[in-house]
Formats: C-alpha cells, sequence, structure tokens
C-alpha cells in the first residue's frame, strides 16, 4: 500500500491522538505537523516529524492530500476552506464549525474544490456502532419507536479553570452532547424537532450543567436525552465505551433503543427480543454480542485516506455533521425560548 502523505493541524488534546494514529497508519505518511505553540513544536520534534507554524507554510512546503483540523472550534471554516483551497482534502475535528454559516462555508469549498470534506464524528466509526447501524437499517428491531440516551457524568472542578468552558460557547451541549445528537442521527435518521430543558442549579455558571432534550426523527420515533457535568454517573459513552484511555471504562450501558420487534442497548449489544408469543406477559429473550475491540480514532485515519484516493466513500460527510450542528444548536435555542424548534426539511 502505498503511503499517502498527511498533515495534522492542532496539536493540543486530541490533536495529539491524530498525531499518534497518523504515525501507526500504514498507508499515511505523517509529513507535517502545524501548531503555533511551543507544545506543538516539542511534540513535532519528539516524533520527528517537520513542524510548521502555520498550516499554510506546512501545505506549501511538504504537500499533504490530506490535514486534520484539530484546533478550536471558531478556526475550523477558515482553516478548512483555506486548505481545501489549496488541494487538501480535510478531516475536521467535531463540532464542524461553531454557526451553521461557517459549516455552510466549508462543504461549498469542498464541493468546488472536488475534495472530500469529512468531519471526526468518530463514535460512527467504532465497532460497536457498525452492528448497531446494520441491526437497525436490517429492520432487527422492527420499526423504531423510542430511544433514550444519557450522557451523565462528573466533570472535576479544575476541568472548568478554563474560562471558555463555564461562558457561552462552552457547556456540556456543545461540546459534548453534539456526539450524542450524532450518534443518534447515525442510527435512526434524521431530527425533525427539538425541545429542551437547561439547568445551571449546581455549578452556577452561565452555561448549563445538565439539560434534557426531546428528540421527534423523521422516521416517527421519539428521543429523550440527559446530560449532566455534574452528576456522579457511569452513564455516558466515553466512560461507557472504552474509546479513550484516558477514562476509565465501566461496564454499563447508556444508550437504548427500542422497536415494535426488539429493543437494543449499547454499548453492551444486549439484543432484547421475543422468540415465543409477543406481548408483556411473554419472555423476553436477550442476546448478546461481544465484538473484538476497535479504536475509532485509527479507523477513522485509515478511512481518511481510503476517501483521499476513492476507495471509500466519507461515514460522516461535512453535510450529515452539519446537520448534527444544526441539531445541536436547536437544543440551546429550544432552552432558551421554551419552544419546540423545527429543523431544516
Ligand atoms: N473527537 C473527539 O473526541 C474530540 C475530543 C476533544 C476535542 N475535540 C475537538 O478538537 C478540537 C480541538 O480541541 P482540543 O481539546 O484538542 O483543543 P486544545 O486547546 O487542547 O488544542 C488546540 C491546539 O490548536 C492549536 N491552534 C490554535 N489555533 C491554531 C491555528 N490557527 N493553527 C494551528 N494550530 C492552532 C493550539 O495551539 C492548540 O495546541 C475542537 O474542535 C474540539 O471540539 C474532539
Amino acid at each position: 500500500m502505498s503511503k499517502l502523505p498527511i498533515g495534522v493541524i492542532g496539536a493540543g488534546l486530541i490533536g495529539r491522538t491524530h498525531i499518534d494514529r497518523a504515525l501507526k497508519q500504514p498507508g499515511v505518511d505523517l509529513v507535517g505537523v502545524a501548531d503555533p505553540s511551543d507544545e506543538g513544536r516539542r511534540l513535532a520534534q519528539s516524533v520527528n516529524v517537520p513542524w510548521f507554524a502555520d498550516h499554510d507554510e506546512m501545505i506549501r512546503s511538504v504537500k499533504p492530500r490530506g490535514v486534520v483540523i484539530a484546533t478550536p472550534n471558531a478556526t475550523h471554516a477558515k482553516i478548512a476552506v483555506h486548505c481545501l483551497q489549496r488541494g487538501a482534502a480535510v478531516l475536521v475535528e467535531k463540532p464542524i464549525a461553531d454557526t451553521l454559516d461557517d459549516a455552510r462555508t466549508i462543504c461549498e469549498a469542498a464541493l468546488s474544490a472536488k475534495l472530500p470534506a469529512m468531519v471526526g464524528h468518530q463514535r460512527r466509526q467504532n465497532p460497536i456502532m457498525q452492528r448497531a447501524k446494520r441491526m437497525v437499517a436490517a429492520g432487527k428491531l422492527g420499526r423504531p419507536v423510542c430511544l433514550t440516551a444519557l450522557s451523565t457524568w462528573l466533570k472535576p472542578a479544575e476541568y472548568f479553570d478554563t474560562a471558555w468552558r463555564r461562558l457561552k460557547g462552552g457547556g456540556p451541549i456543545l461540546i459534548n452532547l453534539i456526539h450524542d445528537v450524532d450518534q443518534l442521527r447515525y442510527l435512526f435518521g434524521d431530527i425533525v424537532t427539538v425541545q429542551a430543558m437547561t439547568s445551571n442549579a449546581v455549578r452556577s455558571f452561565e452555561v448549563e450543567d445538565t439539560a434534557v432534550i426531546l428528540l421527534r426523527f423523521r422516521n416517527g420515533a421519539l428521543g429523550t436525552v440527559t446530560v449532566s457535568d455534574t452528576a456522579a454517573a457511569p452513564w455516558n459513552w466515553d466512560l461507557s465505551a472504552g474509546e479513550a484511555e484516558r477514562f476509565p471504562r465501566q461496564d454499563v450501558n447508556s444508550h437504548f433503543l427500542s422497536g415494535t420487534e426488539a429493543s437494543l442497548t449499547l454499548p453492551r449489544l444486549e439484543y432484547w427480543h421475543y422468540r415465543e408469543g409477543k406481548g408483556w406477559h411473554d419472555e423476553l429473550t436477550l442476546e448478546r454480542t461481544a465484538l473484538h475491540f476497535g479504536d475509532p480514532y485509527a479507523e477513522q485515519m485509515r478511512h481518511f485516506r481510503a476517501v483521499i484516493v476513492g476507495e471509500e466513500e466519507p461515514v460522516c460527510p461535512a453535510a450529515d455533521a452539519m446537520r448534527s450542528l444544526e441539531a445541536t444548536l436547536a437544543v440551546a435555542e429550544a432552552a432558551r425560548s421554551g419552544k419546540e424548534i423545527v429543523l431544516s426539511a
């Protein structure tokens, strides 16, 4: 397999993960790291990869075919558009941008450059999600009826030493819930309306610490999601699915999907269905699938290469990630206004 030149822009918390996975991916040649910070320079030097203070300098100098953009949300659009115009495909970290206008700009730039633009909703690349997606699509649940997702955990006090996390633009809706929204859309399809309530009663920050959300899907199913960063609880994907080594894995379910024929829990992939009879007096059967462990960040890097060389279609194209952003922004708007928000068709 020929090695494809890839660059990473932004070498902070998640940029480090991308650098690591790019170095380990057989089909990828990590040709540059662009990050103006001293830590970024030190990191690039420590792995013997050319360092650049600026992404444009990196593109002109080492000509990557694709770049991973792992910089703060507000910078995504400007950097992505520029890279696309310079001929590099982009894998933009989530959220695709912090406004819908910016997200649209990225989609349009990809179209005019005729290059792929993908977004790093890596949960889609998890084998657990891939299996769940196939089961739902194959009708194993029957007609989708409802789902419940929990995104509840306790962030330590020092997490909030960083000011933006306490202020408008921070908060668990925009930082964390977008992953769940994208994940639920991936399984049940588009969301058409959103209602929500938020509270900051425990932390008293400008942003919420807790939110409850009601979703209506285009397929007719309804969903509820609870998100809280102040609840001492194990029920959220980061802890339950074990995707990142920085979180201790908990052997619990956090997502519950039901249809007219069966139910499925995630990430434990417990499949509840009737073998004989069908009703609340009949006995339910439980089957569980234990999958091989998969590293979604590694899979995402392999997939990025395959998309660039035309072997695969993007699992999370920019236009789809824009709809996850729209639904997530609608949660904040619904809570603010107390109204049901209707999403674009
Ligand atoms: N998919 C995930 O699991 C996941 C996890 C964490 C963060 N994220 C997303 O990744 C992005 C980065 O988050 P983070 O927590 O790693 O942030 P961070 O603050 O730890 O790192 C950001 C880095 O970008 C660098 N940077 C800033 N402007 C730059 C520019 N113009 N050019 C090059 N480098 C620049 C900074 O110096 C810093 O090193 C955000 O969009 C965030 O939402 C995704």
